[in-house]
């Protein structure tokens, strides 16, 4: 089902690029969804958490947990799409090793250099972080194996581009694995417009 929503798409994405650079610069600011450290251990993230420096999980700001549908093998491509400041990245990395390879994207300048510092303190060579845009992904048709996605796609209006990219850059066979809000029952036209609602 495509749903209308009457909203300023380069205004929410500069909203939503103010707050997360926000998290990514005052991690220890009290914001609307939880964050950090103790929030990725009490969703139960895997053992290679432990690893991932805190440069990156400071700023973890994900939902929910894409590791409870399963872990990735030696060698997989992975496209980690909203990487933040690169805990999901990070934690990808360990698991395919070094004949696989990750890369995060996002648009917010101040997440991707943390995910940048904290790659090199973990001092990986096969993760890299791009800047860009979920909707119009600068990657060749096929060339993953895994998507992974943590509370990104929830602040997209345009969900059918997000997933036409997705399926363009997956190779065949290959999956998703994604921690998202999805809703149970419709909003409101104002809640629609509401860009604070779509932020958080
Ligand atoms: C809730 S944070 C989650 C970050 C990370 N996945 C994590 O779990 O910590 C959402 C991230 O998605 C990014 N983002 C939002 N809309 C985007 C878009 N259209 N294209 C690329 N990145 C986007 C934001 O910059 C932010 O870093």
């Amino acid at each position: 089902m495509t749903v209308e929503v009457e909203i300023d798409v380069q205004l929410l994405k500069s909203e939503i690029k103010k707050t997360y650079a926000c998290v990514s610069d005052e991690p220890e600011r009290d914001f609307i969804f939880p964050t950090g450290r103790a929030w990725a251990e009490d969703l139960g993230y895997p053992a290679e958490l432990v690893h991932v420096p805190d440069t990156a999980v400071e700023s973890f700001a994900g939902v929910a947990n894409p590791w409870q549908l399963g872990r990735l093998t030696p060698g997989e491509r992975v496209l980690d799409l909203g990487s933040g400041a690169g805990t999901d990245s990070l934690v990808a990395v360990q698991m395919v090793g070094r004949a696989g390879r990750v890369t995060g994207i996002d648009m917010t300048p101040e997440m991707l250099a943390k995910a940048r510092a904290a790659a090199a303190e973990m001092g990986v060579a096969n993760a890299e972080f791009v800047e860009g845009e979920a909707e119009q992904l600068p990657f060749a048709d096929a060339s993953f194996d895994v998507v992974i996605s943590n509370g990104v796609i929830d602040l997209i209006p345009d969900k059918d581009a997000v997933f036409g990219e997705l399926f363009r850059v997956l190779a065949p066979g290959g999956r998703l694995q994604i921690a998202d809000v999805t809703l149970q029952n419709p909003v409101s036209e104002e809640g629609r417009r509401n860009i604070d609602l779509w932020t958080g």
